[in-house]
């Protein structure tokens, strides 16, 4: 297939709505990560998006709204602290899970009676979604598995070829995919930790758990309960392994196994910067707010410069870091050291 390369200029967009509108699949910016969409309203067009990514059909897609008119047109009822998190945060990084209307087809929902609901904050996302005219489904651009693309050049790595076109619309200021919160429940819940972090929920009044998935990923290095979670996700070709604790600890762990591993090419992904010989070196920043921008980009470009084996470093805990770390852990595919 003709891949097209568009840009962010209005006639560009308007022929990417058409191309949505028709039926097609496009990659486009967002604020969190790029999207691969395709119309809300077709089925077949989902299927599309299914095989352009290798997704497993069980996986359902998040659906893209430009407005919160859109927004009340796909879901029912909408709980008082569901639109209480709208208010505060939408549009913006943050997923909200409710129930669908039936103009949603089962091929987005992938059978559910629910449907994960996105308002995006960047104007590209936003332009394109009026200019299609309905409502796009659109999970993250990357090759199932592989990670979350952040950059034009990611998205094209992965999809040309594979679909209609990609709006290279620069990088993304987020880094990590929204935070997605499920209203279906007795009580709302943090499915996947990302840009809204949870104390940002609290803030606002709202009340809320995390997923106990997302804690027992974080807080053990056994194999998790969860069956699902056992999967690599946005994983490099090179094995990642994360080192978690005090800065200086960490350093010195970071040092001996590089020692250990002295006939493999490895890199460091650091966020202080510390003296490490004989190893590729790439920086992560240093808050948790950099981290997650540059996380998914760093561990691309390591399986660009040849790199077989990654370690990580983790010292920061803060509000922003389950995201963070979430994400490291999946990559890792839970090889994780405590220092
Ligand atoms: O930031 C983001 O959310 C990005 C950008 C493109 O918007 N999208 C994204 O989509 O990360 P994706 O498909 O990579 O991740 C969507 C996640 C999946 O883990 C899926 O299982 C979950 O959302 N999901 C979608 N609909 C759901 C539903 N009705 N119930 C439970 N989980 C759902
Ligand atoms: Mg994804």
């Amino acid at each position: 297939m003709e891949t097209k390369i568009l840009q962010t200029t209005e006639n560009d967009i308007k022929e990417a709505g058409r191309i949505i509108r028709n039926g097609g699949l496009v990659a486009f910016p967002t604020e969190t990560v790029y999207g691969l969409g395709a119309s809300a309203f077709d089925p077949r067009a989902a299927k599309k998006i299914y095989a352009a990514k290798g997704r497993p059909s069980d996986n359902p897609l998040i659906v893209h709204v430009c407005s919160e008119t859109q927004l009340s047109e796909v879901v029912g009822e909408i709980p008082d602290t569901a639109a209480k998190v709208i208010d505060a945060f939408m549009p913006g990084p943050v997923t909200i899970i409710l129930k669908k209307k039936t103009v949603i087809p089962d091929e987005v929902t992938a059978g559910l009676d629910t449907v994960a609901i996105r308002f995006p904050l960047d104007k590209t996302a936003q332009a394109l979604i009026r200019e299609a005219g309905v409502p796009v489904a659109a999970p993250s651009a990357n090759i199932s598995g592989k990670p979350s693309p952040t950059k034009s050049k990611h998205v094209i790595k992965d999809m040309f070829g594979r679909i209609d076109a990609i709006i290279d619309g620069g990088d993304c200021a987020v880094g990590v995919e929204s935070t997605i919160i499920d209203f279906t429940g007795d009580k709302p819940l943090i499915l996947r930790p990302g840009g809204i972090t949870y104390d940002d929920i609290l803030n606002i009044g709202a009340e809320v758990d995390i997923d106990s998935n997302i804690l027992q990923l974080i807080d053990t290095d056994k194999t998790p309960k969860c069956p699902g979670m056992k999967y690599k996700h946005y994983a490099p070709d090179a094995e990642v392994t994360v080192v978690e604790g005090e800065k200086k600890a960490v350093q010195n762990k970071i040092k001996e196994l590089l020692t250990e591993n002295k006939n493999v090419m490895a890199g460091v992904l650091t966020m202080n910067g510390a003296d490490y010989d004989n190893a590729v070196i790439l920086h992560a920043g240093s808050t948790n707010k950099e981290y997650a921008r540059n996380l998914f980009s760093a561990l691309r470009e390591f399986d660009e410069l040849g790199v077989k084996i990654v370690f990580a470093e983790f010292c920061e805990q803060d509000a922003y870091g389950l995201a963070v770390k979430n994400r490291l852990y999946k990559a890792a595919a839970q090889r994780v050291i405590h220092v």
